[in-house]
């Protein structure tokens, strides 16, 4: 079972409009192999002008973040149906900035996950355990409630749709990164969550990525990993030329 790998770039609160399309312009003239996705997720402000940019290049528009609404009061949010107009196929849920900054639950980003497909963003999960979860023995415990929990009444999504992004919070920003045997080992674990979760042929189409402190020298090795499907990458996707590299990762 080969997936089609996803190289994404979360962008996180850097850029400015001009900035902004400026990387994305350089990202999308680079080399990019067409056995795989590529997906920038700018901040909110320059989604617009980012999406235009892309238009006609192989390159997807992602958000940060959605709502699950189509509009209302419903103030610093943005609607799943805003975000396709700007020109978004895809959203992030959960991140773990999001998580643990903003104190998101998992409730509310199940809200995200279940608001994203049903206007036909593709959602991608972020899950991940902290340095202590690990170190106490619970980081398959923490990321099964993730999961769960995250996933709760989620049904009836093309494969394509739905994406897991594997983030210990211990490897984002730290240049720690989870070798590519411990990266594994959870990808796998999340496998057999979905295997139970849905079945198997769809569980085997999800697309798993991982991210933390993915660079140009670590990419090859993780991506040689069976259940390693794509990369999440924040930092080294600032950068026009690091980022290119990651995505012509060779596994
Ligand atoms: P870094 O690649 O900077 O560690 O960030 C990872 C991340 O949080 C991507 O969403």
């Amino acid at each position: 079972m080969k997936r089609r790998p996803l190289i994404a770039g979360n962008w996180k609160m850097h850029l400015t409009v001009a900035e902004a399309k400026s990387l994305a312009n350089d990202i999308a003239a680079g080399d990019i192999p067409s056995d795989r996705d590529v997906m920038l997720a700018p901040p909110f402000t320059a989604l617009a002008a980012v999406g235009e940019t892309l238009k006609n290049t192989p390159v997807l528009l992602a958000a940060q973040n959605n709502c699950w609404e189509e509009k209302g009061a419903f103030t610093g949010e943005i609607s799943p149906v805003m975000l396709k107009d700007a020109g978004c196929v895809m959203a992030i849920a959960g991140h773990s900035e999001r998580r643990h900054i903003f104190g998101e639950t998992d409730i509310l980003i199940n809200k995200r996950v279940a608001g994203a497909l049903k206007f036909g963003l593709t959602s991608i999960l972020c899950i991940g355990e902290t340095l202590e979860q690990r170190e106490a023995g619970n980081t398959f415990i923490v990321l099964e409630k993730q999961m769960r929990q995250g996933l709760s009444g989620i049904d009836g999504f093309a494969e394509e749709q739905l994406v897991i992004a594997y983030e210990p919070v211990w490897a984002i920003g730290t240049g720690k990164t989870a070798s590519e045997t411990q990266a594994q080992e959870v990808h796998r674990f999340l496998r057999n969550l979905l295997v139970d979760l849905y079945e198997k042929n769809i569980a085997d189409n999800i697309r798993i990525l991982y991210g933390g402190s993915v660079k140009p020298d670590n990419v090859d090795i993780l991506m040689t990993q069976e259940d390693v499907d794509g990369a999440l990458v924040g930092g080294a996707a600032l950068q026009a030329e690091s980022f290119i590299r990651i995505i012509n990762f060779n596994a």
